[in-house]
């Protein structure tokens, strides 16, 4: 394997064909599969023989010891084959890349919903029943605090700041102070956790529903307390993920330390109640913004204050100070965060950690400071955006949020919006919103192999395929490479066995994986140019020929045994001299009854910017896929906690509400500017499903205050509220 760093990854050769097969708006090779029901999830792999089902037991108290079960009220359940507990059971679920297990293993209850056995049956039903109906015998003790306005206790970071902050508060001429709430949002991914696992001597095996295999092998070697070596985990199709799947859940480790106890094959499916209980959640977040101006509205100003949650010693904490810590310039900046400790279901990444609660207040915040200053808010933010990264002092590596900003504000008839609370029809008052959009760029270190052998190629990794592409993308990026049909290369990816790929998560998927799998066929046609006996930049190949200098050959006649390469590209955050973030500019037109409050979205407008566009259906899904959950978190989404005992409330679809079809407007438009991202990563892409996401959900409640005229702070902008 050859391992590229950055300066050594040239992205010259990605249209060598001059195919455009880069970029074409193929459709999902997983498509037809998962739309009709044949691909093969974790829970619908055929039953391997003798297979038992196990269904998690879940603490019922907020914090104390399990003293013991009463079997007798499930004496009567026939094939209850055991209740399995085991420390391991109770380890909280993992977060992907940080991988730390931060809460002992134990009898302990930590929380309210907290697995702590394992019901194992002959049938599935059975094993539900018994789940339900056992008896548990519990020592409780003083959770301390269970909801974040009352904590056990509290951790208050230093602050992050650059300038000084108060300086520039004390001088300025036009002020904003202003707070906000989000609360806590659930993945909700389609299809709820599932693991099926299976023992061979000393090895396992997992069918599970994860994102980032290579983290995934050592994170449930930890947690079984086996070396990494023995664990293979399977997961070709995953019915999305949205940060939920990052980590090892507790299903995945039961049902292998049940498989291990009872010799016998174990399947464990999370009812969508068990997903809500059980897997992380993302934080709800208290949040101060404050923007200082001068009177001609240039920003000098800005503080971002925000208090989050999590359990005790679990190490994340929602970044919500991410994007406005990069978006726009002032003399002082200052973010300061606070963790509440509580005894609750702990928290974790869901969709764009940090970006995607932090600039529903940040977005919002800026508009009612556009307010103040009698700006519009477009000019307030084009005014505003500094020539380097105001924290860090690095170039941006490409940002075209200007263009993002004025060409999304023609094409969506901006100047037309009138004065707020002028528009109205019939009942309904209209009114439109804008917000800018930002998520910074990761890349993980990530290998791919792809295999030639004659006209034929195969491309293989890790990486999974979480409903967004990766199957598609990278068959197009080796056939670009290679100068084959797209049809001519196969892709086989969610398998441990395979070299270990960055995974899906933090939207570097595509960007990681997909220039692993460039450079393990650029190393491709380096052995194609020698065996061509031609330099490899003068090489070209298209339709299955090879040609270089003179030389003429087919790639089957060239190529009659295997050529394998396999590489990896180093991971970082960006290339240290630059920043490189994705931006883009969200419009919202919002209709409000009002008699009702009810918010009816009529359209929206994401004008991107996201570096090169691998697929433009796969790429335009995500960002509209992104902007429908701003929707929700602008309108909907609540993740209610009991404030007695931290139970989560609203543990299903019919209470937790994900915007539907009937929410969502047709008129749902995404447009892609053309741009090159050198210092990204080797194939100048950048991430897009989070940077949907980031900023979409404040474009709608700037655009209900523009309808009203009234301003919200917390979000939701259920009915309720609205009124
Ligand atoms: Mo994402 S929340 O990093 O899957």
């Amino acid at each position: 394997m050859k391992d590229f760093t950055m300066d050594e990854a040239q992205p010259r050769l990605l249209d060598q064909t001059g195919m455009g097969i880069i970029g074409k708006p193929l459709p999902r090779r997983d498509g037809k599969l998962k739309v009709s029901g044949t691909a093969p999830y974790a829970a619908d792999t055929p039953h391997p023989a003798r297979m038992a089902h196990g269904v998690l037991v879940r603490a019922t108290i907020p914090r104390g010891r399990v003293a013991g079960f009463d079997r007798a009220g499930i004496a009567d359940i026939d094939g209850v084959i055991e209740i399995v507990t085991d420390a391991r059971l109770s380890r909280n679920p993992t977060q992907g890349m940080a991988g730390e297990a931060t809460v002992q293993p134990g009898d302990e209850v930590h929380y309210h919903g907290q697995p702590i056995a394992l019901v194992v049956a002959e049938t599935f039903e059975a094993a539900r029943d018994a789940a339900q109906r056992l008896t548990v015998r519990y020592e409780t003790t003083d959770p301390g605090g269970v909801s974040p306005d009352k904590p056990k206790d509290t951790e208050i970071a230093d602050p992050e700041t650059a300038g000084d902050f108060d300086a520039a508060w004390g001088a300025a001429e036009v002020k904003v102070d202003l707070e906000f709430t989000t609360p806590s949002h659930v993945s909700a991914a389609m299809e709820p956790h599932a693991a099926l696992a299976e023992w061979d001597g000393d090895r396992v095996t997992l069918k599970g529903s994860q994102q980032m295999l290579r983290f995934n092998r050592n994170e449930l070697a930890d947690s079984l307390g086996i070396d990494p070596s023995k664990v293979r985990i399977l997961s070709p199709y995953i019915g999305g993920g949205f940060g939920s799947k990052l980590g090892i859940g507790p299903e995945a480790v039961a049902a292998c330390v049940a498989a291990e106890k009872l010799g016998r094959p174990v399947r464990v499916v999370m009812p969508r109640q068990t997903v809500f209980d059980s897997v992380l959640r993302r934080s709800e977040t208290r949040q101060r913004v404050r923007f200082g101006a001068t009177r001609d509205g240039r920003i000098t100003a800005i503080s971002h204050d925000d208090t989050v949650s999590n359990l005790d010693g679990e190490s994340f904490a929602e970044p919500t100070t991410q994007a406005s810590q990069f978006l726009y310039g002032a003399d002082g900046l200052s973010f300061t965060q606070t963790v509440a400790r509580i005894s609750a279901t702990p928290a974790g990444s869901v969709r764009a950690p940090g970006e995607a609660v932090g600039m529903l207040a940040f977005e919002a915040a800026l508009d009612e400071l556009a307010d103040k200053l009698g700006m519009d808010p477009v000019d307030l933010r084009l005014k505003n955006l500094p020539e380097k990264n105001p924290m860090t002092g690095q170039p941006y590596s490409a940002r075209r949020l200007a263009d993002c900003l004025t060409e999304g504000a023609a094409a969506f008839g901006w100047a037309d919006r009138g004065a707020p609370g002028s528009r109205r029809e019939g009942d309904w008052l209209i009114g439109m919103g804008v917000a800018s959009a930002a998520r910074s760029n990761m890349l993980v270190k990530s290998a791919s192999r792809v295999r030639l052998h004659g006209a034929h190629a195969v491309v293989e990794t890790d990486m999974t395929d979480i409903g967004t592409g990766s199957y598609t993308i990278l068959g197009q990026i080796a056939a670009e490479m290679l100068g084959l049909p797209v049809d001519a290369v196969e892709v086989r990816l969610g398998d441990t066995d395979l070299p270990g790929a960055s995974g899906s998560g933090g939207s570097f998927g595509a960007s990681s994986a997909g220039s692993s799998t460039f450079l393990a066929a650029k190393e491709i046609r380096e052995r194609i140019a020698e065996k061509l006996g031609c330099a490899a930049d003068d090489l070209t190949l298209n339709d299955g020929i090879a040609r270089g200098g003179n030389i003429e050959k087919p790639l089957a006649e060239l190529v009659d045994t295997e050529i394998v390469a396999e590489a990896s590209i180093e991971g970082g955050k960006t290339a240290e001299s630059h920043f490189s973030a994705g931006f883009g500019a969200h419009f919202a037109e919002v209709a409000v009854n009002e008699w009702t409050g009810e918010v009816r979205v009529r359209r929206m407008l994401g004008v991107m910017a996201m570096g090169r566009i691998l697929n433009e259906k796969t790429a335009r899904s995500q960002a509209i896929g992104g902007m429908v959950w701003g929707l929700g978190s602008a309108l909907t989404e609540d993740m209610q906690m009991d404030r007695r005992d931290g139970h989560v409330v609203t543990r299903d679809l019919a209470n937790y509400h994900v915007a539907s079809h009937l929410d969502v407007p047709s008129d749902m438009v995404v447009t892609f500017l053309e741009e090159r991202d050198d210092m990204a990563n080797p194939i100048q892409s950048k991430g897009i499903g989070e940077l949907g996401i980031s900023g979409a959900g404040a474009a709608i409640f700037n655009a209900i205050a523009h309808a009203t005229g009234a301003r919200l702070h917390d979000y939701p902008a259920t009915p309720d509220k609205v009124i």
